[in-house]
């Protein structure tokens, strides 16, 4: 036996059919809010990872030299990739919207819900730096969770980098990125912890711990202000506020009720600006569904040009996790299955025209091939979860008809094979 890698997966078909399902909302919902469908390699040179990301995602990246010794990774996450196309076109039209899904490859430590290897799909807005852009892209990742049964079972917890940044600053943080990567490890570290590293950068203990106790709080999308209110006095971020506030609106307004403002969600990502988002299952168990915010410097740190962007990634792991344990993990509809079995020479020859002949109309159908024994042909079809089978011999063929049964109902008719 030949062992697998650690942190990746295989999936077999029982599995890749509820896969290929969800990979199908997912691109029907993208399609439906106007965004197109990009491709980029797998591999792509470390430097545009280390222009952008910092640390964080660069220690997790599977890079090596080629045979060229240039230095090659495995993209650990679409954005980068995604920006490098949009910049290299200067001729389309904005507003570009934009989906993909990739697989990713992270070296981290695999656990429940994180993986070495996973598929994200992303969907980005560039060219529009309005409320509704943000508004759309988180609309876009509430969709396909609803559309997968996943309705009032999540919530988006939502905050604004710059709200933030206001605040760190305004408390004597003095060093806000440092900062934002303590609070992004909110509910992985202890109250301790926590205090001691934001006092340690300047705010010092009685501030931080009144962040402290912020940041674990979470306020309806109408009430930002009074909420911040109860902790700080400052008042020059009202715009940034009521443009999150709007934006939550826009959601609420058209459905995505599940939608809270959370102080401690920053995102570890060093190139968010404006809005940061995450979706959780409301339970708590599971890590986050989906991810994203708006990212407006990237494009001139790769182009000089400069070009508003927001979005999201949406892996497949946690969503499988949260999907098994509200046991929507099954096929949507039974698709229908036919297997055809001949009865004699005549009827073998007449199976296998039978088999083209439903596939040309697009349904499924296999020819039975092994041995001539009815009965074990039948069983064939119901371990193979064949819906129907089909027997069809030389009576059948002089009367221009064929014999179903249904094998959960063991229900059986005499059909022309056209009306099926
Ligand atoms: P991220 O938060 O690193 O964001 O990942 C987004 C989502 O991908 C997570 O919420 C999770 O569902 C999934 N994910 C991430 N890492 C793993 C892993 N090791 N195993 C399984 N699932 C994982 C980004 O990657 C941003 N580039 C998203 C984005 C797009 N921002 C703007 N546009």
């Amino acid at each position: 036996m030949i062992d697998r890698l650690k942190g990746f997966r295989d999936f077999y078909p029982e599995d890749m059919e509820i896969r290929e399902n969800i990979f199908s909302t997912m691109r029907e919902r993208a399609r439906v809010f106007g965004f197109r469908p990009i491709d980029y390699p797998s591999l792509e040179l470390l430097e545009m990872f280390r222009l952008k990301s910092g640390d964080e995602i660069l220690s997790q990246t599977y890079s090596f030299r080629d045979r060229g010794d240039r230095e090659i990774t495995l993209i650990p996450e679409a954005t980068p990739s995604t920006v490098r196309m949009l910049v290299a076109r200067k001729d389309l039209p904005r507003p570009v919207r934009w989906y993909n899904i990739p697989k990713l490859w992270r070296y981290e430590e695999p656990q429940s819900g994180r993986t070495r290897e996973h598929v994200q799909m992303n969907a980005d807005i560039f060219g529009d730096d309005s409320a509704v852009a943000d508004a759309d892209i988180i609309g876009l990742a509430c969709s396909i969770l609803n559309s997968l049964g996943l309705e009032s079972r999540y919530e988006v917890r939502i905050n604004e980098r710059k709200i933030m940044e206001y605040i760190l600053t305004e408390s004597g943080s003095r060093n806000i990125l440092s900062d934002m990567a303590v609070i992004d490890r909110f509910h992985k570290s202890d109250k301790e912890e926590i205090v001691s590293k934001l006092s340690a950068n300047g705010m010092g203990s009685e501030n931080a711990e009144r962040m402290y106790d912020f940041l674990g709080r979470k306020y309806k999308i109408n009430a930002i202000e009074e909420g911040i209110g109860e902790f700080f006095n400052f008042s020059d971020f009202r715009e940034k506020i009521q443009r999150l506030e709007r934006t939550g609106e826009i959601l609420v307004d058209n459905g995505f009720r599940d939608v809270v403002f959370n102080p401690s969600t920053v995102r570890g990502l060093a190139y968010y600006t404006g809005i940061v988002f995450e979706g959780f299952d409301i339970q708590g168990k599971f890590r986050s569904i989906f991810g994203g915010g708006r990212y407006d410097n990237l494009s001139s740190l790769f182009s000089g040009i400069e070009i508003p962007a927001v979005g999201f990634g949406m892996g497949d792991a946690v969503l499988e996790n949260l999907m098994r344990d509200l046991d929507l993990w099954k096929q949507k509809s039974k698709v229908r299955r036919y297997y055809i079995i001949g009865i004699g020479d005549a009827g073998n020859l007449a199976a296998v025209k039978m088999a083209f002949s439903l596939r040309d109309r697009g349904i499924q159908a296999v020819a039975h091939t092994g041995g001539k024994n009815l009965s074990n042909a039948m069983k064939t079809a119901s371990n193979l979860n064949f819906t129907h089978a089909v027997m069809i011999g030389s009576k059948e063929i002089e009367e221009k008809n064929c014999t179903v049964r249904d094998l959960a109902s063991g229900e059986q008719k005499n059909v022309n094979p056209d009306d099926i």
